[in-house]
């Protein structure tokens, strides 16, 4: 019995060991490359490079794209050729760099902290570090890389937060990027739906339980990587559901089930939960502002008794919006409150289905059509 669960688990982390993202991009036949970037606080990052199109041998302009929270580089490649952002990208013509943040599966090293022996430290981290550290790592690599001044920016979800705190804290970064292309980014949360500003009030009691009990991050194993893919192999219905209370339902017009298994192999990513506690803060709040230690320690950290209000006014980069109507996560004022806010706006775009929903940005059937090729035509006018 022992030895056939041995034998079963090593199975398993063959088979659902996370994948090699690059490996399985040059398998669909496009070029790829594994880059890592060290930030000034020590974290090393990695990238997931594809330089150029399948038909192309030149590089066009850089494009950074990065993830959701719990999400990776994968989002971008999950829905293979033709359909995943990233190859799409690369079809038309631009330089793709799908980075990760710290913490997540494909960025779990550090200069000197070792991730499960010093968690504590190494998870002390929320969106606020991952725009202020880890994208001026890795914009600065692919700089350096392709020899440009300037690249284009693409966020999913907490992508956008984490922009936002990097455009209006390190404002010189501003001049790095040509046009950022922000789908579902979150920032000021007054408007997401009911659900989830209930679920925010267990948020601070999670966080008090999870320090307590020293959780920091929730991994994604193999085994449940394998669970998951397989069950949703059987079981669509259920699978379905559940997705769908996560992300705001659709009436399964734009999601292809079939692809469920295939996206449970890479995410979730693992799940950094720091994120999370700032994320309830605004929706506790309403307010878009730096991690709340309470009043004592805000004294220490920030010098006044509340976190200091992240800054619209700073953000000069050129910024789109994109957003959907029947998004759980994100509030369609909020979007227009941020807009009107952005000294540089590009525009803000609802996507024309009435179902669109947070992870329709990434795996809806009809997703080329209905926001790849207008959000391609926009980076090509900047
Ligand atoms: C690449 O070239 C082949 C042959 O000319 C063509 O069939 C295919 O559609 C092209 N693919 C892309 C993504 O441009
Ligand atoms: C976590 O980071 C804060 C600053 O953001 C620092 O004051 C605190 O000491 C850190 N805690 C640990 C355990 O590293
Ligand atoms: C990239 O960085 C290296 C090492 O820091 C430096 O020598 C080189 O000049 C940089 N290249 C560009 C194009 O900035
Ligand atoms: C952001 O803007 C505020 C005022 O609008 C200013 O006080 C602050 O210094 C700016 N931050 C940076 C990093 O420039
Ligand atoms: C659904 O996904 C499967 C597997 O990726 C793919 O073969 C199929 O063409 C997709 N169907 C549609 C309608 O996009």
């Amino acid at each position: 019995m022992f030895l056939k669960f041995i034998i079963f688990t090593t199975f398993c982390s063959f088979t659902y060991s996370l994948p090699d993202l690059a490996r399985l991009i040059r398998k669909n036949g496009y070029p790829a490359e594994t880059h890592t970037a060290t930030t000034e606080d020590g974290y090393i990052v990695t990238m997931h490079r594809i330089p150029h199109g399948k038909n192309s041998t030149v590089s066009g302009s850089p494009v950074l794209l990065t993830h959701g929270l719990g999400a990776s580089s994968a989002d971008y490649v999950n829905s293979g050729p033709g359909k995943g952002l990233g190859y799409v990208l690369a079809d038309a013509g631009y330089d793709v760099w799908m980075g990760n943040a710290r913490g997540n599966s494909y960025s779990m090293k550090h200069v000197s902290l070792d991730p499960k022996k010093d968690a504590q430290q190494f998870y002390n981290f929320s969106w606020h570090e991952i725009g202020y550290y880890d994208f001026p790592a890795q914009i600065d690599h692919i700089l350096n890389k392709t020899s440009q001044e300037s690249l284009y920016y693409i966020g999913h979800s907490q992508g956008g937060t984490a922009y936002f705190v990097l455009t209006s804290q390190r404002t010189e970064y501003n001049k790095k990027i040509k046009l950022a292309s922000l789908l579902a980014s979150s920032g000021i949360m007054q408007h997401e739906n009911i659900m989830l500003e209930f679920i925010s009030y267990f948020i601070e009691p999670l966080e008090t339980l999870g320090n307590s009990l020293r959780i920091y991050s929730l991994p994604y194993p193999e085994l449940l990587r394998f669970f998951l893919s397989e069950f949703c192999m059987v079981q669509e219905d259920i699978c379905f559901f559940v997705y769908n209370m996560i992300v705001g339902y659709d009436d399964s017009a734009q999601f292809n089930m079939t692809m469920l298994p295939g996206i449970f192999k890479t995410t979730p990513s693992a799940f950094p939960l720091k994120s999370l506690y700032h994320y309830g803060q605004l929706i506790k709040s309403g307010e878009f502002k730096q991690y709340d230690f309470g009043s004592e320690e805000n004294m220490i950290q920030y010098g006044s008794e509340k976190p200091p209000v992240y800054d619209f006014a700073n953000i000069t980069a050129p910024t789109a919006f994109y957003y959907g109507k029947n998004d759980m996560i994100i509030g369609t004022k909020d979007i227009d409150t941020m807009s009107s806010l952005i000294p540089n706006l590009a525009g803000k775009f609802m996507v024309k289905w009435d179902k669109w929903n947070h992870m329709d940005f990434l795996y809806a059937i009809d997703v080329v059509e209905l926001l790849y090729n207008d959000l391609i035509n926009l980076m090509k006018k900047y």
